[in-house]
């Protein structure tokens, strides 16, 4: 299946988890993907897998709190590969703590990679896609775009902040051709989910082996994760759709876990 082919995708957080896989998906069904990742290295071992595949692929270090480094990230894209299709904003990072000991600078730090980064790549890609006519945002949020989490105040509120993002795009976007939607994921096992199992436990003063049974997967239909190739279907799906029957939805995808 090659339904991208020809077309141009950009990835955040393309380094590992989710933004990796969705990177590799993209570019099997034929984009040619920008990985953008912090971590410089990440991104090339990310576009260097793609192309061993045979796929196409650019590394591309960026902070996606960083206008400048998006601005310039995204125009790199375009001069390499000419055009820009899809973005995938899903660089991301975790941090928890109950809301009386969360420092401010944290919840800052956490709005301005999920939701500033998601506004930055934003607009500096409507400039490209506009001017073409077509384009499909695609926004990583989360079960916690639509519930509630305790430790999780800047988490959620970005993620909750991300569903607002894509709607206003979903509409601003309409008369461009540019649709706008949010996938939402249950807990997929990813470095960032490993590095809070541990946490968790510490916190709530309960075995590793709860937070994933109790705490993670209480509320699944099955007790099952959510898979990274399951995330990046939906990804492949999004970038694909041939119209805005399809804009402004959020997806959630999370054996049960949120139903909406
Ligand atoms: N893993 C899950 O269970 C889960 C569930 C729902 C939503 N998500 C969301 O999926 C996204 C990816 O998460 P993941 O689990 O793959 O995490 P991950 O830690 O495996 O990957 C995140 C990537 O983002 C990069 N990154 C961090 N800060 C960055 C910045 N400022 N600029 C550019 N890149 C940056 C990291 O270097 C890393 O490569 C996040 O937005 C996360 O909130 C994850």
């Amino acid at each position: 299946m090659r339904e991208l082919a020809g077309s141009v995708a950009l990835v955040t957080g393309g380094g590992s988890g989710i933004g990796r896989a969705i990177a590799q998906a993209l570019a099997q069904s034929g984009a040619r993907v920008a990985v953008c990742d912090i971590n410089g290295a990440a991104a090339a071992d990310t576009a260097s897998g793609i192309r061993d595949a045979g796929g196409e692929a650019l590394a591309v270090p960026m902070d996606v709190a960083d206008e400048t480094a998006v601005n310039e990230g995204v125009d790199e894209t375009v001069r390499r590969f000419g055009r820009l299709d899809t973005i995938v904003s899903n660089a991301g990072i975790q941090i928890v703590h109950p809301i009386e000991d969360f420092p401010y600078d944290e919840f800052r730090r956490m709005l301005d990679i999920h939701l500033g980064g998601a506004f930055l790549l934003t607009k500096a890609a409507v400039r490209h896609m506009y001017p073409q006519g077509s384009g499909s945002l695609i926004y990583m949020g989360s079960v916690h775009s639509h519930r509630a989490s305790p430790l999780k105040s800047a988490y959620v509120a970005a993620k909750h902040g991300i569903l607002g993002l894509a709607r206003v795009m979903a509409i601003e976007g309409a008369k461009h051709g540019v649709r706008s939607n949010v996938i939402c994921p249950g807990f997929v096992r990813t470095p960032l989910v490993d590095k809070q199992i541990p946490e968790q436990a510490a916190t709530l003063g309960i075995s590793e082996a709860d937070v994933v049974s109790k705490v993670m997967l209480k509320d699944t239909v099955d007790g099952e994760f959510t898979t990274l190739d399951d995330v990046a279907e939906t990804a492949v799906f999004l970038a694909g759709f041939r119209s805005n029957a399809f804009t402004g939805q959020s997806i959630t995808v999370s054996h049960g876990w949120h139903m909406a």
